[in-house]
């Protein structure tokens, strides 16, 4: 049986968090420059996007730049954000086709000002598609969001807006970036590392975690399939016992 169909399309996730990891080190096995991985990263995205999207997946979230990646070479750093905006330039069409509502999270605000206009346009051109969420997670740390959670909440305390009894769980989910997407169910990262490096570290709680060598820039729809099968077979128990799942 081919492993699409090995999905049971009633129980997706509903949000597909993924760290897409590796590009350095698949362009260095082929005597390349760093920067020619993440150019050959951009087409699994893509075609992540379209299969999860295809598949009915609500949301997927993609860590594409994080807050320490800042710290990488100047060079870097810089084509890594041209690469970005002319990327999500060129894909506006291919979001619109597919109904995909774009959305970023992060300290954005940090970006160079290209990426923000351009990263602006595709999220308001984008803006009332039904279809899929697509997130780029761009200059993003979740210990970052926290923290400005946090103090967004002080701050309307501070102004008697809201009470003590008011910081609740539900109240905290709503003052991060993600306040309007469903919770991670299913964290993929590739690379064959295991690590979360802050990202999603509140929203994962409950995510089932997915770690496959793949390096990212030869991840196919074959790969999201055998994650997301992987992901069905997993018995989630939010803390409870087998047999009181069974009851359900
Ligand atoms: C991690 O690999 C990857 C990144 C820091 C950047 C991810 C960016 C892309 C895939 C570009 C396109 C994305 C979009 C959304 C347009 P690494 O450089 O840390 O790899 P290494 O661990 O092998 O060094």
């Amino acid at each position: 049986m081919d492993l699409k169909e090995q999905i049971d399309l009633s129980r997706l996730p509903k949000h597909i968090a993924i760290i897409m990891d590796g590009n350095g080190r698949w362009a260095k096995k082929q005597g390349k420059l760093r920067i020619f991985g993440h150019q050959n990263g951009v087409l699994p995205v893509r075609e992540t996007v379209e299969t999860g999207a295809e598949l009915g997946v609500k949301c997927m979230t993609f860590y594409a730049f994080s807050t320490e990646n800042w710290n990488r070479p100047k060079v870097e750093v810089d084509a890594l954000m041209s690469l970005l905006v002319t990327t999500i330039n060129k894909e506006i069409k291919t979001l619109q086709e597919n109904k995909i509502r774009l959305k970023a999270i992060g300290d954005l605000k940090s970006l160079p000002a290209k990426s923000q206009v351009e990263l602006q346009k595709a999220i308001d051109a984008t803006s009332s598609n039904q279809g899929m969420t697509m997130v780029l997670a761009l200059s993003y740390g979740s210990r970052w969001e926290i923290l400005e959670a946090a103090k967004a909440m002080a701050v309307q305390y501070k102004n008697n807006q809201i009470n003590l009894d008011d910081f609740t769980e539900s109240s905290f989910n709503a003052s991060l970036d993600t306040y309007d997407l469903p919770e991670p169910e299913l964290l993929i990262r590739t690379s064959g590392e295991q690590r979360i490096s802050n990202f999603l570290l509140w929203q994962l709680a409950y995510a089932e975690l997915y770690f496959t060598d793949v390096l990212w820039p030869d991840f196919r729809k074959n790969d999201l399939y055998k994650a997301i099968i992987d992901f069905q077979k997993r018995e989630r128990r939010f803390g409870k016992t087998s047999e009181q799942l069974q009851d359900l």
